[in-house]
C-alpha cells in the first residue's frame, strides 16, 4: 500500500514492530532520539505541524500540546489508561484519541498477583536479608507473612484486569468480592464473585486489589478513612494510577500497622515517591512494570501503531475512545 502523505511523531522508543507500521504506512515519521521522556518543550515542538502523534502515558497531552499539534487527527496512547491526556480538550478540537486495551490484561493481572504474593509472603525483604548475608539458617519464627489460600481477595474495579486479577484466583481457593458501579456476572458465575458496597470490601478483605481508572471520581478513592476500615492484616495491591490512593495516607497506615503489607506498581507523584514510602519494609514497590513483558509491549506497539495509521489512511482506529470526532 502507498504510504500516506502525513507526518507522524513517536515521543519515544518503542518496541521496532510497532515503529516499523508507521514508517512503512507514514511519509515522515520522527522518533524522539533520546531514552527518556521528552521535557516540555521538546514535546510542544516535537507535536507541531503533525498529522497523528503516537504517545506514551508520561506525556501530558493537554490543551497547550494539543495546540501546539494544530491540525493534527490523532493522539494515539500506549497504554491502556489515558488519563494523561485531556480527552474533553481533544474532543473540542476534533483530534482522536486511542489506548491499547486487551493486550496487556494477561500481564497486568499476573503482575498484581506478584505484587499481592510479595508483600504477603515478605519476599523482598527477605531476599534483602538473604543478599545482605544475615541469613544463617532456617528459623521458627522468621519473615512469617500472611495466608493467600482460601483467604478473601477483594477487587476495586472489575473491569477487564481487575476480572482477570480475580480469575487467577480461583487456584487459591478464594472468597471474592468485588466493588463497581456495574454488576459483572461472568464474574459472580465463575468465582462466586459478591458485589459490596466500598466500605464492606475494605472491611472484610485480606487483599484489596485495585483496578480502576483514573479521575476526578476516583482520585484518592482509598484514603485514611478507607484504609483505617481495612483489617490490620491486610494488604492494600494497586496496578492501576497511583494517584489513586491518598500514598500520604498509605505511608501512615503501614507504618502504624493499621495495615499489613502494599504492593504498589504506580505512584501518586510517579516517578517521585512520598516520603517515607522507600523506607517502609512492608511495601513492595516495582517501578510501573505492569505490562511489561517482551511480547505484551510489543502487541502495546503495534496497537498503537495500527490505531495511528489507520486514522491517517481516514480509517476508524479499533480504539477509539473519543468516537464523536468521527461524525
Ligand atoms: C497502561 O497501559 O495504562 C499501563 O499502565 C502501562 O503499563
Amino acid at each position: 500500500m502507498a504510504k500516506v502523505d502525513a507526518s507522524a511523531f513517536i515521543t519515544r522508543e518503542i518496541p521496532r514492530p510497532g515503529i516499523d507500521i508507521v514508517v512503512e504506512a507514514v511519509g515522515q515519521v520522527d522518533l524522539n532520539p533520546h531514552d527518556r521522556v521528552l521535557s516540555r518543550e521538546e514535546l510542544l515542538a516535537g507535536v507541531a505541524g503533525r498529522d497523528g502523534v503516537l504517545c506514551l502515558l508520561t506525556d501530558t497531552i493537554d490543551a497547550e500540546v494539543l495546540d501546539a499539534a494544530k491540525g493534527c487527527k490523532i493522539f494515539a496512547n500506549y497504554a491502556v489508561g489515558y488519563n494523561n491526556i485531556d480527552v474533553q480538550a481533544a474532543t473540542a478540537r476534533g483530534i482522536a484519541v486511542t489506548n491499547t486495551p486487551g493486550v496487556l490484561t494477561d500481564a497486568t493481572a499476573d503482575l498484581t498477583w506478584a505484587l499481592l504474593m510479595s508483600a504477603a509472603r515478605r519476599i523482598v525483604e527477605g531476599d534483602q536479608f538473604t543478599r545482605a548475608g544475615k541469613f544463617e539458617g532456617w528459623a521458627p519464627m522468621m519473615f512469617l507473612g500472611a495466608d493467600i489460600s482460601g483467604r478473601t481477595l477483594g477487587i476495586l474495579g472489575a473491569g477487564r484486569i481487575g476480572t482477570a486479577v480475580a480469575l487467577r484466583s480461583r487456584g487459591f481457593r478464594m472468597r471474592v468480592l468485588y466493588h463497581d458501579k456495574v454488576q459483572n456476572e461472568p464474574l459472580e458465575q465463575a468465582v462466586g464473585a459478591e458485589r459490596v458496597d466500598l466500605d464492606t470490601l475494605l472491611a472484610e478483605a485480606d487483599f484489596v486489589s485495585v483496578h480502576v481508572n483514573l479521575d476526578e471520581s476516583t482520585r484518592h478513592l482509598i484514603g485514611a478513612r478507607e484504609l483505617g476500615l481495612m483489617k490490620p492484616t491486610a494488604c492494600l495491591i494497586n496496578s492501576s494510577r497511583g494517584p489513586v490512593i491518598d500514598e500520604v495516607a498509605l505511608v501512615e497506615a503501614l507504618k502504624q500497622g493499621e495495615i499489613a503489607g502494599a504492593g504498589l506498581d504506580v505512584f501518586e507523584d510517579e516517578p517521585a515517591l512520598k516520603p517515607g514510602l522507600a523506607e517502609l519494609p512492608n511495601a513492595v514497590i516495582p517501578p510501573h512494570l505492569g505490562s511489561a513483558t517482551i511480547g505484551t509491549r510489543t502487541k502495546m506497539a503495534t496497537l498503537a501503531a495500527t490505531n495511528l495509521v489507520a486514522m491517517l489512511r481516514g480509517e476508524r482506529p479499533a480504539n477509539i475512545v473519543n468516537p464523536e470526532v468521527l461524525s
